[in-house]
């Protein structure tokens, strides 16, 4: 599939997501989107873009401790949802705009800080971002990327894939957090701070807001009995009347030197 191809899965997957994704109470949990937050150090003069920033929590929830938030995001759909839920929560030094995480467009050394979550896992060659993240993001300032992360072990990882790909074909590939390390130093950051938080969510409620989730079901399920010993990143557990899926976020905070 050509990354054209995939830019259209991805504007078709989040049109489908842009209410079921801001209502996810997966998306608003202390480890998912505090944890990222309290990355972004307090600075009322401080200039900042979400990319890939889908519905804007992250920027609205961090918009009290900088000055601004500029979002961008390849979904329209999205964008019309963060501009709203803006509006209606009276955040007013945020704004969102279409934009490409792979392709800012922005000057060199124009902001003071560049932030994005849960993206990385859907872009092809996501070094692409974290190198356009440095590129805007003046010298001395920082870069905060937060994904959800996969195993180390090969078996472990493909099978993860297979299911994320079924329930979601917009998913690229998790990467693992020395990989997220690894792209970062080549991309020419330094890094910070690094931490992973384990987080739990609604088994169901993940399942269902894919668009390939209802219709995969069945699959999936067949895949959850087969999962190898070695899985760490992505395990179902609970009764079936309330079953929890657990994850790992992956949190890194570099400084562009
Ligand atoms: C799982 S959502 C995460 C939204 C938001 N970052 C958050 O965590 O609340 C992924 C978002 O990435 C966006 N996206 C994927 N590839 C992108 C790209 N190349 N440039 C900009 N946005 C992209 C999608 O449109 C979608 O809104």
């Amino acid at each position: 599939m050509s990354t054209d191809a995939h830019s259209g899965t991805i504007r078709d997957e989040f049109a489908h997501q842009a209410d079921s994704f801001t209502r996810s109470a997966a998306m608003s949990l202390a480890e998912t989107l505090g944890a990222v937050v309290e990355l972004v150090p307090e600075d009322p003069e401080a200039r900042w873009v979400e990319v890939a920033c889908g519905p804007g929590l992250i920027a609205r929830a961090m918009a009290p401790r900088v000055g601004t938030v500029i979002g961008l995001d390849l979904t329209p759909a999205m964008i019309d949802k963060a501009r709203a839920d803006a509006a209606e929560a009276g955040v007013a030094n945020v704004s969102f705009d279409l934009g490409d995480a792979t392709a800012l467009d922005l000057p060199d050394d124009s902001l003071d800080g560049a932030i994005t979550r849960f993206s990385l896992h859907h872009i092809p060659a996501p070094i692409r971002v974290l190198e356009e993240m440095r590129r805007v993001v003046k010298p001395g300032g920082l870069v905060v990327v937060a994904d959800h992360v996969t195993d180390d072990d090969g078996a472990a990882a493909a099978w993860h894939e297979e299911i994320e790909r079924l329930r979601d074909p917009s998913h690229w590939a998790c990467l693992t957090p020395s990989r997220i390390a690894d792209l970062a130093a080549r991309a020419g950051l330094e890094r910070d701070e690094e931490r992973v938080r384990p987080f739990s969510i609604d088994y169901a409620e993940w399942l269902h807001r894919g668009s390939g989730g209802p219709a995969n079901e069945a699959l999936i399920e067949r895949l959850l009995s087969e999962a190898p010993s070695s899985v760490e990143s992505f395990r179902v557990t609970g009764p079936d009347e309330d079953r929890r899926l657990n994850l790992r976020n992956s949190l890194h905070r570099w400084r562009v030197p």
